[in-house]
C-alpha cells in the first residue's frame, strides 16, 4: 500500500472532558488504513496579534509546521452561540499568516459538528465552512456530520452506545478518505501559495547544505537568471543550476532560513514573492554559524504544470555591527 495520508485532526473545544474530543478518537478510531490521524492541539496557541509575527511564539510554529506537512485537516468542533468556538477560530488564524504563507491553502477539510442539543451545532458547522472560502480548503460536501444528542453517545470508556452512530461514522472517514485522495491526486496543479510553504522548505534544506529539494524547482528552461548576495550573476538555466550546487555543498548541516513574505501573487503561469530571508548558516570551512538577512525578489515560471525558479535576486543586508561601525564613522 502507498504511504498513509496524513491527517491533522483539530478540535474546538479545550476542556478535558470534551464531548467533541471523544468524537475525534472515535472518527480516528473507524478512519480506513490510508488514513494516518492524530489531534494537534491547538489550546497553547496565544491569541493571534500581528506584531507577534515579527518573531512568532514557538507554539505558533510548531502549530504552522505540523499543518504545513499535512495531507488534510478533519475539524470536530461544538457549537458556541452558533458559531465556532473561539480556540478554533484562533488557530485558523494562526495558520492563515503571515499574508501569503497560509498553512492551509489548498489543504482538503472535512467537518463534524457535535452538541448535546437537537440542532446539531448546524450553526458551528457552516460559520466554520465560511472561513474555508477565504482559505481556499477544499471542503467535503457530502456526507454532513451534525451530531446532535451527544450527551447519551458516549459510554463510560468513550465507546459509542448505538450502533447506527458507529455505522454513519465508518461512511463519513470512508468518504472523507476518498475525498482527500481526489484532491491530492490533483495536486500537480500546486497552488502558489502551497508552494510557498513548500519553497520555504527548500530553502532551510539549501543553508543546510543539501541542495537536492531545490533540484525540484530549478528552471529547466531559459531564460533563467542569478543576482547572487556577491553582486555577481549568472544566465541561463543550465549555469544557474550548477552555481545553486556548489554553492549549497559550501554550508554545513543544521543551517536554519526563515522567509518573510512582503508581497506575493500569481497570475497565470508567472508568480514572485519578494522579502526577506533570515538564515543562519555555516560554512563547512568556519566553526561558527553566522547570521544573515538576505534581502529576496523570486520570479517563478510554470513549467509542464509545476512552479519553477525563473529569477532569483538576492542582496546582502550588512550585520548590525557594521551599520553602526559606518554611522560612527
Ligand atoms: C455552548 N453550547 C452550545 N450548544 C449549542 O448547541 N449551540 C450553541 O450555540 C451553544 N453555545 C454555547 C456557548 C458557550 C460559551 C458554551 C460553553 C457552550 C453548549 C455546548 O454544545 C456544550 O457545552 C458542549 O458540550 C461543548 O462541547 P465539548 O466541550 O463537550 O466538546
Amino acid at each position: 500500500m502507498s504511504q498513509p495520508r496524513s491527517i491533522a485532526v483539530l478540535i474546538g473545544s479545550l476542556r478535558a472532558a470534551s464531548l467533541s474530543r471523544k468524537l475525534a478518537r472515535a472518527l480516528i478510531q473507524r478512519a480506513p488504513e490510508s488514513l494516518s490521524c492524530d489531534i494537534v492541539e491547538i489550546g497553547d496557541l496565544p491569541l493571534y496579534n500581528e506584531d507577534l509575527d515579527a518573531e512568532p511564539p514557538p507554539s505558533w510554529r510548531r502549530f504552522r509546521d505540523d499543518i504545513r506537512g499535512r495531507d488534510a485537516i478533519l475539524f470536530v468542533t461544538p457549537e458556541y452561540n452558533r458559531s465556532i468556538p473561539g480556540c478554533l477560530k484562533n488557530a485558523l488564524d494562526v495558520g492563515s499568516r503571515p499574508q501569503g504563507q497560509s498553512v492551509f491553502d489548498g489543504m482538503p477539510a472535512g467537518v463534524c459538528s457535535i452538541t448535546p442539543y437537537k440542532l446539531g451545532a448546524f450553526g458551528a458547522n457552516h460559520a466554520l465552512r465560511q472561513t474555508f472560502v477565504f482559505l481556499n480548503m477544499p471542503v467535503m460536501q457530502q456526507p454532513e456530520a451534525y451530531v446532535g444528542g451527544a450527551g447519551e453517545l458516549f459510554d463510560a470508556d468513550g465507546g459509542l452506545a448505538n450502533a447506527e452512530t458507529d455505522t454513519f461514522l465508518k461512511g463519513f472517514m470512508a468518504a472523507f478518505a476518498g475525498w482527500v485522495e481526489a484532491i491530492r491526486a490533483n495536486a500537480g496543479d500546486e497552488g502558489f501559495g502551497e508552494f510557498l510553504n513548500r519553497r520555504a522548505t527548500i530553502a532551510e534544506a539549501y543553508v543546510s547544505g543539501d541542495e537536492k529539494p531545490l533540484d525540484d524547482i530549478l528552471a529547466g528552461a531559459d531564460p533563467a537568471t542569478f543576482f547572487s548576495p556577491a553582486g555577481d550573476r549568472e544566465t541561463g538555466a543550465a549555469a544557474i543550476a550548477e552555481r545553486y550546487r556548489r554553492d549549497a555543498r559550501t554550508f554545513a548541516s543544521a543551517g536554519a532560513s526563515r522567509l518573510e513574505v512582503l508581497q506575493s501573487g500569481a497570475s497565470g503561469d508567472l508568480a514572485f514573492w519578494t522579502g526577506m530571508q533570515h538564515a543562519r548558516v555555516r560554512q563547512r570551512d568556519q566553526a561558527e554559524p553566522v547570521d544573515m538577512t538576505l534581502r529576496i525578489t523570486e520570479i517563478f515560471r510554470r513549467e509542464n504544470g509545476s512552479w519553477k525558479l525563473a529569477h532569483r535576486h538576492a542582496d546582502a543586508t550588512k550585520p548590525a555591527a557594521e551599520r553602526r561601525q559606518a554611522v560612527a564613522a
